[in-house]
């Protein structure tokens, strides 16, 4: 099968033509500098999409469809203070939402995932939207002016776009990529203070998707790696010093987006992405393919532990890039999860529709027992929990959807499950509309009390908002948007910093 060369890695590269077509775009889904995927069950009509009505955005398939629409870069930083805001911010919200994405400084990305870090932050309290920043990343590539994958800059360290997500922990904004070491910024005008690596604990990679045990405080997360140890597993304590570090065995480098973690246990799914070393060095765009021969297992260990303590069980084989949450429920452990039959598996991957699972597992046996079953089959990816839920019983979640289109992804509206119910429902945001990431602020105590914060496009007039929605009826639309002075490109992953962290 013919491979695109993959900029990412040493090597002569050339990049891919402009011409985007769907079997392109899933093809290149989630490539390793990327925290998300569109896989096809996103393009896909099918379920509860809110494609209804819509008005498809033109395109022009001479030209790269990264740098067309809303996922065009942005050509520079601004600030903005005392936002216009429709309807009305509510007062208990007190923070900053920063989310990160992937804005090449010379608009000349090879694709979409590979452009440089950048946060877009709005800040809000008193019921008002105090200021709006946007800051690339300053990142040892940006500073130099290179693409992620410059042959004479491996990726290991700060040599990555730090692009994926925004991570608040032990009173540190910090930024991730998919593999390399983290970045930590100034929370008060989003500037880079420069590479973290935890005091010199970090020694081989951080991912995009580490967790905080809301109870403990604890940072827990993992690092995929190139090079034996193929994989590690961290923690640090609520303040952020480095507690842990276990390598745990596999037996090669797999495409492991995310983990999940409940009160007692460290959740790990590997699945059959394989990385290439030999493609990745002759300069494959994409060197991780799908190789059902390896298999899929989910590891069960306890928070802490080393690699003798995991249990694995194999399950049928899938990817799944996003777990909603993870819980205990007596002797099982349940994982909700976005779950896709396969990825990267070459022709016929536009066939391939994922679902929402939810996954149990029985430790209580000398070998452990997997089960699951299909929430919906609506085309729902980015899933966002409450997180002072982590880790423990939930009962909701929200989702990013996709609308049906065979030209570009067409992001849609705000998808909402109620996991007790069963029931599932959607907020579009309108014909022209297109929403990113939901991403829970608490208001009040219970589950679910509280709002959604989404940055929302418009493409008939390529004005911008970030909309609040009350996150227990999403249905009925915001209760405010606050009015953007710029274009906010589709990212990745958000966070919200109470208080604004400065
Ligand atoms: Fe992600």
């Amino acid at each position: 099968m013919q491979r695109d060369r993959n900029p990412s890695f040493p090597g002569p590269t050339t990049p891919p033509t402009g011409r985007f077509g769907r079997r392109e775009f899933l093809q290149r889904s989630a490539l390793l500098a990327a925290g998300f995927a569109v896989p096809s069950s996103l393009v896909a009509a099918c379920g509860d999409s809110g494609g209804g009505g819509a008005v498809p955005e033109s395109f022009d398939p001479s030209r790269p469809w990264w740098l067309q629409n809303d996922f065009a870069p942005v050509e520079d930083e601004m600030d903005a203070f005392d936002l216009k805001v429709r309807g009305r911010i509510p007062s208990v919200l007190d923070g900053l939402y920063v989310r990160n994405g992937s804005n090449p400084q010379k608009a000349d990305s090879p694709h979409w995932f590979f452009g440089d870090g950048m946060v877009h932050g709005v800040r809000i309290a008193d019921g008002r939207a105090l200021w709006y920043r946007n800051r690339w990343i300053n990142t040892i590539l940006y500073e130099k002016g290179i693409s992620f994958g410059d042959p004479n800059t491996p990726p290991v360290g700060g040599a990555n776009q730090s692009n994926v997500s925004t991570i608040w922990h032990g009173g540190k904004l910090l930024t991730s990529g998919e593999v390399g070491f983290p970045y930590e910024l100034d929370p008060s005008d989003l500037s880079t203070k420069g590479v973290y690596d935890f005091g010199g604990a970090l020694k081989t990679s951080f991912t995009a998707h580490p967790k905080i045990d809301p109870v403990t405080g604890s940072l827990h997360f993992f690092g995929y790696w190139f090079f034996d140890p193929f994989l590690t597993y961290s923690v640090a304590d609520r303040s952020g010093r480095v507690v842990s570090s276990e390598a745990v065995d596999v037996r090669q480098t797999t495409m492991m987006h995310s983990f999940a973690i409940t009160d007692r246990d460290a959740v790990f799914w590997e699945c059959p992405v394989l990385f290439s070393l030999e493609e990745a060095m002759a300069g494959a765009l994409n060197p991780f393919h799908w190789d059902p021969s390896y298999g899929t297992r989910v590891g069960i260990m306890p928070l802490g532990g080393s690699t003798s303590d995991i249990r694995w069980v194999e399950i049928e084989n899938c990817y799944v890039f996003h777990e909603l949450n993870a819980y205990r429920d007596g002797n099982e452990v349940v994982v909700d999860v976005c779950r896709h039959p396969e990825m990267f598996a070459g022709e016929g991957l536009e066939d391939s529709e994922g679902d929402l699972r939810r996954w149990r597992i029985d430790t209580s046996g000398s070998s452990m027992r997997f089960r699951d079953e299909i929430v919906t089959t609506a085309p729902y990816e980015l899933p966002h929990p409450d997180r002072r839920f982590t880790g423990r019983r939930h009962r909701y979640g929200w989702f990013s959807t996709t609308r049906p289109n065979d030209q570009t992804v067409d992001f849609g509206g705000t998808g909402y499950v109620d996991y007790e119910t069963g029931k599932v429902s959607l907020w579009d945001p309108g014909s022209t509309r297109h929403a990113g990431e939901p991403f829970f602020v608490p208001g009040g105590a219970a589950e679910g009390d509280g709002w959604l914060l989404t940055f929302v496009y418009d493409h008939s007039n390529g004005k911008s908002t970030l909309a609040i929605l009350p996150a227990l009826d999403p249905n009925g639309g915001p209760v405010a948007e606050i009015e953007l002075p710029r274009r906010v490109p589709y990212g990745f992953h958000g966070v919200w910093i109470p208080g604004g962290g400065a």
